[in-house]
């Protein structure tokens, strides 16, 4: 049995990889429009573990695999083994031997790389504390179906060095666009934890105008992750100068989009003007989950197909 592909953070595929997987995206929701059958995966079965809450993410995997002609089971830790201690390694040798690809969404990023290293089946991260590469493919199609090919772009990301943050300056290094970042003092991107290759496609700015200044995609996400609501009466304080407003937007170029990964806080990270109005794309973005993944689920159990 050869060892299965998995999904556990951007940089797992080549950029070869993902220009085929964005492509297959377009063909796989172009069909999906035209209401044409696309069942690829006929029989198989998805398995998502969710130790946090989700709406798009569990949706987009739950539809998706049914679209593709396969089912979707849902666990959660609150009433599966997993929330009792069961080991990851021994969840991930039964659920691997039960279903044909898992998606996982946890807390630290080791945990999902535990499941991996003893699962028989592809495991996509659907969220950790680190990254959120599933978001990323669907943010960076998205861009390609406003603007174009990203490559030598520049994407502007103000607020938390969260796990989205991460995926950007991944997917930076991997498809050779730039990251501009903007956080408040102690919320600065730490290298080593997004993974990077420490090549030279990022910078940070002190201010957050500066970061904007000439973006092709102005970027920011909830000041509070999943896991860290311990802090946000802090980082409400924190963050309170990271807001993106009409007039960071207009520090971007003059047709920038907007981009949040949802849920949004109006008020907080983004004024509803902005996420409301003309820039933004955060719907486009949104459904872009759903096709996407599909491309995904087809590419780690089937490989390229051109069907
Ligand atoms: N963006 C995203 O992953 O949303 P959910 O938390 O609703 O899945
Ligand atoms: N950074 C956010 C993203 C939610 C989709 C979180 O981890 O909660």
């Amino acid at each position: 049995m050869s060892a299965p592909r998995h999904f556990l953070q951007f940089k797992d595929l080549s950029g070869d990889e993902l220009d085929y997987l964005f492509e297959r995206a377009r063909i796989v929701k172009a069909r999906f429009k035209s209401y044409l059958r696309h069942w690829p995966l006929q029989d198989r079965t998805l398995v998502m573990i969710f130790e946090k809450a989700s709406t798009r993410t569990r949706l987009s995997f739950e539809a998706g695999m049914q679209q593709l002609g396969g089912s979707a089971i849902y666990l959660n830790t609150r009433d599966s083994q997993l929330g009792r201690g069961e080991p990851v390694e021994d969840a991930a040798q039964v659920i691997s031997r039960m279903s044909d690809i898992v998606m996982i969404r946890t807390f630290e990023q080791g945990i999902i790389e535990r499941f991996a290293r003893h699962s028989r089946v592809p495991v996509i991260n659907g969220l950790t504390n680190e990254y959120h590469p599933c978001q990323i493919l669907a943010d960076i199609f998205t861009f390609i179906e406003h603007r174009g090919p990203i490559r030598g772009k520049t994407v502007a990301w103000i607020g938390d060095s969260n796990n989205v943050c991460n995926t950007w300056l991944q997917a930076a290094e991997v498809l050779d666009f730039n990251v501009h970042v903007s956080t408040p003092p102690g919320y600065e991107v730490e290298g080593e934890r997004a993974g990077l290759y420490g090549t030279d496609h990022f910078e940070q700015f002190a201010d957050p105008m500066d970061a904007a200044r000439g973006a092709d995609l102005v970027t920011t996400d909830v000041w509070t992750s999943m896991g860290f609501e311990a802090e946000n009466e802090e980082r409400l304080r924190d963050f309170a100068d990271w807001q993106v407003d009409a007039e960071m937007m207009r520090a971007a170029k003059t047709d920038a989009v907007f981009m949040h990964c949802l849920p949004a806080h109006r008020g907080e990270e983004v004024t509803a003007d902005v996420i409301d109005g003309p820039q933004s794309v955060v719907w486009d973005e949104a459904e872009n989950r759903l096709h996407t993944q599909k491309a995904l689920m087809e590419f780690l159990l089937l490989g390229r197909v051109n069907d």
